[in-house]
């Protein structure tokens, strides 16, 4: 354990190790399962293109806007408003723990899939091309009851695994293997899907935009995908941050971990959509198009059921690394604000995780658990998506902006160093962000 000038605290072990957990977080379910259906169903390329829009206006500047708070403070979300802020401020701060556990529910019961369709893969199950055979092995599975509700449990133990080692030994250490593992698989996937006969037409899709396609609900839907893939709006990096020493320039940091997540999100879009055109199959499927209409592409390609294999293992490293940086807010929280210490506090923040998340692996299939008249699931991913995050990050931003303001241009830089940019950094976060952000969330709850 390193502590430094961090008073105690542990703190990342190298600038490197940082931006691999931070990319840990990033790059997820939301990245590879996520991206490519929703690119699938909005329009391609017209969809890639807000959100590219998306995360390079409001995206970067409030993942430095977090970073900065967790480094200025050394504190957990709901601390670190308060200490800089204090009055109702702190109230973000709890929205965003309550927001870990809202999406670490559901998102262990979708990882959870992933386990059982790396086992499907090698088993044989899915090696046909017949779509009604695999939408019932999909339904099947996650309507079976108490099996994804196993696997959910495992995917949940793995995940407190690696929080219950700390910052450095567990989720550095974890990150800096599986990172790179990440990119490699990815990287290998994408240039077999690209290089598929009939693979132009899926490239022509994501990249042309087909404006036709876009609605309000898509604006909404890439401004939902923006920050649920770069982690944002619940503190995530607000905690990351806090284990930062000062050293570290955090504006170039957080250009690279936000480059490194769209990257990845690009490249699943090029390892999925092309390979579903090759073979004559709809982008548009929704959710289903991982589990359903991939297998399929698997089934056909020459050495698929290697290439499946690698697809599944691939979501579920980037599953595990977002899924740790989720437990670690709450765990964070829990450590900074009250008596438990990191072993108790992992292991009961998973426990209520794990129940949380049960009524969503019953609510498909198993069990009619509805609300807002949807499934409990879907319901969660709405709330989420549409609601807690967009607001967490307006929040942020007015924080940051307004209340901060040159106090976080100073903190954002390295000790010692200016942040030439700093102007325009606050100049987005007081106006763009805050304007664009509510836009679109009163859009997207339907409110004009
Ligand atoms: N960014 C993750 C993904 O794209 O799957 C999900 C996520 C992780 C959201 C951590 C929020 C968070 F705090």
């Amino acid at each position: 354990m390193q502590t430094g000038d961090n008073g105690g605290r542990e703190q990342w072990g190298s600038r490197f190790g940082f931006i691999m957990a931070a990319a840990g977080s990033a790059v997820g379910l939301g990245n590879i399962w996520g991206f490519p259906f929703q690119a699938g169903s909005n329009g391609g390329g017209a969809f890639l293109i807000l959100y590219l829009i998306f995360i390079a206006v409001f995206g970067l500047s409030v993942v430095m806007a977090e970073m900065t708070m967790g480094r200025m403070t050394r504190l957990n979300p709901a601390g670190a408003f308060r200490k800089l802020g204090g009055g109702g401020w702190p109230l973000v701060g709890y929205m965003g723990v309550f927001t870990g556990f809202v999406i670490l529910s559901f998102y262990i019961v979708i990882a959870g899939w992933t386990i059982a369709y790396m086992w499907f893969m090698l088993s044989g199950v899915l090696a046909t091309p017949d779509a009604e055979a695999l939408t019932s092995t999909f339904t099947g599975l996650i309507g079976s009851g108490a099996n994804p509700i196993v696997l959910a449990a495992i995917f949940m133990t793995l995940t407190a695994g690696v929080v219950i080692g700390g910052i450095g030994r567990g989720i550095e250490r974890a990150s800096k293997v599986l990172m790179p593992l990440l990119f490699l698989l990815l990287i290998v996937m994408a240039l077999r899907a690209v290089t598929l006969d009939g693979a132009a037409e899926g490239i022509r899709f994501f990249l042309v935009p087909d404006w036709s396609k876009v609605t309000g609900a898509t604006v909404t839907a890439a401004l939902g995908q923006a920050f649920f893939s770069l982690s944002l709006g619940m503190g995530a990096l607000i905690t990351y941050g806090s284990y930062l020493n000062k050293q570290v320039s955090i504006p170039s940091s957080a250009a690279i971990v936000v480059g490194l997540d769209t990257s990845v999100a690009v490249l699943a879009g090029f390892m999925v959509l092309p390979a579903v055109f090759a073979y004559g199959l709809n982008p548009g499927e929704g959710p289903g198009l991982s589990f359903i209409t991939l297998p399929a592409v698997f089934a056909e390609m020459p050495a698929g059921t290697l290439f499946g294999f690698m697809f599944f293992a691939l979501l579920f490293v980037a599953a595990l690394t977002s899924a740790v940086s989720l437990l670690e807010v709450v765990v964070t929280f829990l450590v900074d604000e009250t008596k438990f210490g990191r072993k108790a506090a992992t292991i009961g923040a998973s426990l209520v995780c794990f129940l949380l998340g049960i009524p969503s692996s019953l609510s498909q299939g198993a069990a009619a658990i509805n609300v807002f008249g949807m499934s409990f699931l879907d319901a969660m991913v709405w709330l989420s998506f549409n609601l807690l995050l967009p607001l967490g990050g307006l929040f942020t931003a007015l924080f940051v902006g307004w209340k901060l303001a040159q106090r976080a241009v100073e903190a954002a830089a390295a000790e010692g160093r200016t942040f030439a940019l700093g102007g325009a950094w606050l100049f987005v976060l007081r106006f763009i962000a805050p304007i664009g952000i509510a836009w679109v969330l009163i859009k997207g709850l339907g409110i004009l």
